[in-house]
């Protein structure tokens, strides 16, 4: 039985990390007599000097509903290097044995949980906790922040709607996900939108101004677009917003004011793109992410004090059970394109901008027989 632990908080932060810290230290600490030593700043914190901080259940009072990590995060550092990485593992392997720590709980996405599998190979027990916004990660059907996400990307639709209509305008609501659409898709549908734009159906901006031009036809001057900042165009790339550096990788966007400029041109109308950014991050976690964030939490420390590592929490089934971190890392969690969900997207009306939809578009607002069978 482990005597002191530690927690990380890695990459970008979600709603909802300061509840799994609350939940991993009342547990460690109340139920098990364990020590919960606070890693700040990610793994840096284990570099050089260390900055670590002891928490009891006195310092996670009042954290359930608050935003952030008490603890801090990076998206980059010294273990993202390509060069010498060996060393920095070495080097927080001893740091973390001077400071007596025994293992590591670590919270985060497939860049913290791949940095997770390196002390893992090195023989140093940890356990993860998923997180991240984008909800990509493999094996667990939800990470915790994203049903926040998806409250606030549902908020944004519901408000540009009223905008939208009263100026009869395309409004565009570009969103995060990375190299996913699970954000795009459900807030599409939870907010009504008209398009979903996401990176595993690639669109042709054709298609999109055709459905625009065919709900205008029909009576609705104004529409609502949703795009995933990883979507792509027919034959077109991935947009970024910068390259990234050696320790900290390129980041995307930009994908809503190129749709705006191409749409403007192709149908006529005003167009306007809101880019929902970190707001989708920010803030308190929603009730959904607190009770999921408490039991991912708990669930870790269970896990550790049975003596199991190397392994990461998920929800399977609506039950938190334990599958190995290097499976939850070796693929992204994408959309199916022809999954249930894009179906019933589709059946509800929405468009994907793929290029085979556009003769539907087309045909929409004159024969709604054929605009049945297109949508079926
Ligand atoms: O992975 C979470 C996420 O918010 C992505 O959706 C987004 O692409 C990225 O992080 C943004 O990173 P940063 O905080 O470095 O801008």
């Amino acid at each position: 039985m482990y005597k002191k632990i530690g927690i990380v908080t890695g990459g970008g932060d979600a709603p909802g990390l300061n509840a799994v810290i609350r939940a991993v230290v009342k547990t460690a600490v109340c139920e098990h007599g364990m020590q919960v030593i606070g890693v700040e700043d990610g793994f840096e914190g284990l570099l050089g000097d260390t900055c670590t901080r002891e928490l009891s259940s006195r310092e996670v009072r009042g954290l359930l509903p608050r935003g952030g990590t008490i603890l801090g995060t990076r998206n980059c550092g010294r273990f993202s290097t390509r060069e010498r990485v060996e060393d920095v593992y070495h080097e927080a392997i001893a740091n973390l044995n001077k400071l007596g720590i025994e293992g590591l709980i670590v919270v985060g996405g497939e860049g913290t949980l791949g940095i997770a599998a390196g002390f893992d190979r090195l023989s140093f027990p940890v356990v993860g906790v998923p997180k991240t916004i984008d909800n990509d990660l493999a094996c667990t059907e939800l990470t915790f922040g994203f049903a926040t996400a998806l409250d606030i990307a549902t908020e944004a639709l519901d408000r540009l709607h009223t905008t939208a209509e009263s100026h009869d305008r395309v409004m565009i609501l570009e969103v995060m996900g990375r190299h996913t659409g699970w954000i795009a898709l459900h807030s599409g549908i939870a907010g009504g939108a008209d398009v979903i734009l996401i990176p595993e159906i690639p669109f042709s901006m054709e298609s999109v101004a055709e459905k625009i031009l065919a709900r205008e036809r029909a009576g609705s001057p104004f529409s609502i677009i949703v795009v995933a900042e990883g979507a792509i165009e027919v034959g077109g790339a991935q947009i970024y917003q910068d390259s990234g550096r050696s320790n900290r990788a390129a980041r995307l966007g930009g994908i809503g004011s190129y749709c705006r400029g191409r749409l403007e041109e192709l149908t006529g109308k005003e167009t306007r793109c809101v880019v929902l950014g970190h707001l989708q991050r920010g803030g308190r976690p929603n009730a959904f992410d607190r009770m999921l964030a408490t039991n991912f939490g708990a669930c870790a420390v269970r896990a550790i004090a049975n003596g199991k590592r190397g392994v990461m929490v998920a929800l399977q089934a609506a039950d938190v059970v334990t599958v190995p971190i290097s499976e939850a890392i070796a693929n992204e969690k994408t959309v199916p394109p022809s999954g249930q969900l894009v179906q019933t997207a589709r059946d509800t009306g929405i468009s994907f901008g793929a290029p085979d939809e556009a003769k539907c578009h087309r045909n929409a607002d004159v024969d709604p027989v054929i605009s049945l069978q297109c949508e079926g």
